[in-house]
């Protein structure tokens, strides 16, 4: 046989073991960010508990605060666990009991958890 044809074979083959093999990607997580996708929903839900002379001023969830006092100097900080952020106290308390009035969203969970996968970045 002529290389064109062995070439024609062998990209035949190719060609078709890519599409039998082919799986469909999940659904990309978009990136987040904590100053834009984070701090919003931490200021608007949880700020006006979060605050000095309010009724939780251990851990102040406001927008110049709440990125350090969640990973340094909080009560009880860090409440983001990077190498394991299912068990971080932060995605604990937000599928359990915070705020105390009615949960967040799930996406808006889904969202806090990707930003502590992502390593928990002040971005
Ligand atoms: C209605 C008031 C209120 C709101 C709103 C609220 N919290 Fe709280 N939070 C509290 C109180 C009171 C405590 C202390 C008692 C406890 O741990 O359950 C607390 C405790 C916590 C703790 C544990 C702190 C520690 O050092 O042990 C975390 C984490 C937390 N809240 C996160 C949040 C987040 C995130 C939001 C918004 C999504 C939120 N909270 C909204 C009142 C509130």
């Amino acid at each position: 046989m002529k290389p064109i044809v062995y070439l024609c074979i062998i990209a035949v083959c190719l060609f078709t073991s890519c599409e039998s093999s082919y799986v469909e990607a999940p659904e990309p997580i978009p990136a987040v960010s904590f100053n834009n996708d984070i701090l919003p929903i931490l200021v608007s839900n949880c700020h006006s508990c979060h605050e000095i002379g309010k009724v939780f001023p251990g851990l102040i969830l406001s927008t110049d605060k709440a990125y350090n006092q969640l990973l340094f100097d909080g009560a009880n900080a860090p409440y983001v666990n990077t190498n394991d952020p299912e068990a971080s106290k932060l995605y604990f308390k937000l599928n359990r009991d915070m705020p105390p009035f009615g949960l967040l969203q799930s996406n808006e969970i889904a969202k806090i958890l990707k930003w502590i996968q992502d390593g928990a970045k002040n971005d």
